[in-house]
Formats: structure tokens, sequence, C-alpha cells
């Protein structure tokens, strides 16, 4: 999409009364050619703009799209988001990520931020499938994180404060986090973080933080079996929302934490993750790829293991697994 296109929108939203093609392109010194162009490439990227050949062009409603450029014109960040890559359709945005890092270096890429309008294969946590239709938020942010790798995990809490924090902030809804990195609205998932990682050694090559949150999605979208155990914002809410300026908000709590990890501050997350946490001092039931066991979740560590203190008295430390509430 070019340059001129967006200026040609920026125009049109500056307008309050309709206008003509010629002034436009006087404005930003293309062809009238060149505006109606624009004014189509605009129309297709969900754009509503009228035209009169008395009056001319006049912007009647925003794209309801995620495009970057809605989320630029609201993005308060210094480098996360500052590069997007947008999608209408894709398999997976980590995978695409996975594509991107491999095709040059990542430190000229760290903070880019992939999305997609839908996911056709979208990746779940222990490979499980993510089911992405349009009106949700389907991203992946590319990071080269300086911190030690067994800090790595300190991304994904971040990342889960981020998100509960910005549905707090923009929706008033009560969002809290459930171990590992799931999102809950009451007894309902409403979004999930998923990690992946390349590394050798203790060096970390790049970092895909991908993060899905049922925001505009209505239920009936998913499997009766689905709907049972998620929810969406705009269910939650009862109207659709800004996907646009939520996504801006997201990127910059997101900046703010993971500031706080480069400079060691690792208590201060694990802190707001306790207290936006649903699993601490619950029972729970654990399955991991070894066993499975029940206990009372106690604390969770800098590492992002859950503690679990087992009827026997004896302490286990879990990394990885899946975490049932009773
Ligand atoms: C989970 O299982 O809870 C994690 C879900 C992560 C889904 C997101 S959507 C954007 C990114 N692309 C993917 O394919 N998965 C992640």
């Amino acid at each position: 999409m070019p340059q001129s296109a967006f200026k040609v929108l920026e125009v049109l939203e500056q307008a309050d009364s309709p206008i003509s093609g010629e002034i436009i392109s006087t404005k930003i010194g293309i062809t009238r050619a060149a505006v109606w162009k624009h004014i189509n490439e605009l129309r297709a990227m969900g754009y509503d703009i009228s035209s009169s050949q008395k009056e001319g062009y006049r912007l009647k409603k925003t794209s309801s799209k995620l495009l970057p450029y809605e989320v630029l014109k609201k993005l308060k960040t210094r480098f996360i988001g500052k590069k997007m890559r947008y999608l209408e359709n894709t398999p997976s945005t980590n995978w695409v990520g996975k594509q991107i890092c491999s095709e040059g270096e990542v430190e000229k890429i760290h903070g880019l931020v992939i999305i997609a309008e839908e996911q056709t294969g979208g990746i779940g946590r222990m490979g499980r499938a993510w089911v992405s239709p349009s009106g949700g938020i389907w991203i992946t942010i590319v990071l080269k994180p300086r911190i030690p790798i067994d800090h790595v995990f300190m991304v994904t809490m971040a990342g889960s404060v981020a998100v509960a924090r910005a549905i707090r902030k923009e929706f008033d809804l009560g969002a809290l986090i459930k171990w590992p990195n799931d999102i809950f609205i009451g007894n309902k998932k409403v979004a999930g973080l998923l990690l992946e990682l390349s590394a050798e050694a203790d060096t970390i090559h790049h970092c895909l933080l991908g993060i899905g949150i049922d925001v505009n999605v209505p239920l009936n979208q998913f499997s009766p079996e689905l709907q049972k155990e998620i929810t969406s914002i705009s269910a939650e809410l009862g109207h659709e929302v800004d996907r646009a300026t939520f996504l801006a908000r997201i990127l910059k709590e997101f900046e703010n934490r993971f500031l706080l990890i480069e400079s060691g501050e690792y208590d201060a997350i694990v802190r707001e993750w306790k207290s936006l946490s649903c699993t601490l001092e619950q029972r729970v039931h654990i399955t991991t790829m070894k066993n499975s066991f029940e206990g009372d979740a106690i604390d969770i560590d800098e590492y992002g293991a859950l503690i679990i203190r087992k009827d026997n008295g004896k302490i286990e430390r879990v990394i990885a697994g899946d975490c049932f509430h009773r």
C-alpha cells in the first residue's frame, strides 16, 4: 500500500465536509487519477468512502479491519509495533514470524508485530489448534531479548500481565491470569499466549510471542464444546470494541514490562503477575508430560514455575503442563 494512499486518507479524516478530488490532488501533489486509484484501494481495505460528482469524497466510516495505519495512530511505544506486517489471512502469525526470522538479522526487526485478520492454522500451547476467525486479535511480537535464557519465561509473564491490564483498563472487565498464560474473565478463557524460542547454548536467537484474543468474535463462531469454555470481549460487553485502540494499549503495556525485564527487575513482573493470578491459593490438578497430581498452588517463582504443595506435604515445582482448577 503506497504512502500516498494514507495521505489521501489523512486528508479525508481531517476534512469536516466532502472534499473534491482536485483539492486532494493539489494538497498531496499527485494527479487526480492517482487520487481516484487510492480511493479505491482504501475502499478495498474496508474504508467506507462516498463520492458524488458535485461535492467530492467523504469518509463515512473508518475500516473495521485491524490495519497497521489505525494502530500506529494510537501507538505510544518506543519500539514495539513501530514496524508491523499485516496479513488478511495466514496459517499462523508465529509461522510467519519464523519465516521472517530465518531470512535476516533479527536485531533489525526486534519489536516487529505481525497481525493477521484471520488464521487458518492457528497454533496453541502443547501443539493444539487455535481457532482464529476474523474479529479477534491474532498477533506475534518478534523479539531479541537481552536476558539470560533461563529467564525467558518472563517474556510470557510480561505478555500475560499486559493483556490482563489492557482488558481491565480499556473495558473495565475483571481479567485474571490462569497459570501458565491464559487470560480468563470469570471462569471462561478470553486469551492465550504462546512463546516460541530459537536458541543455542545460552544465546537467544529470537523469541516469538504469539497472542490470541477473542475480541469481536461472536461465540457461535466456535464449536459447542469450545463455547462452554471461552468468551470474547464483545460477548462480555454486549457490543463490539475498537481493536486498534485496544492493541495499541496492549503493546504499550507490554513494552513497559519488557523493559523492566531487560533491566533485571524480575520481581516487579512476578509481583504483578501474582496480583492478577486466579491460580494461586487454588486447589489444582496438574498434568505434565510425566505425571499428573493434585495439590494447592502456593506460589510462582521468577522462572515462571508453579509451586504446588501436595497433600503429603511434598513441594512440586511445575515448569510446563496443564493446570485445572478444582
Ligand atoms: C494457548 O494455547 O492458549 C496459546 C494460544 C496462542 C494463539 C496465538 S494467535 C497468534 C499466534 N499465532 C498462532 O498460531 N498462535 C498464537
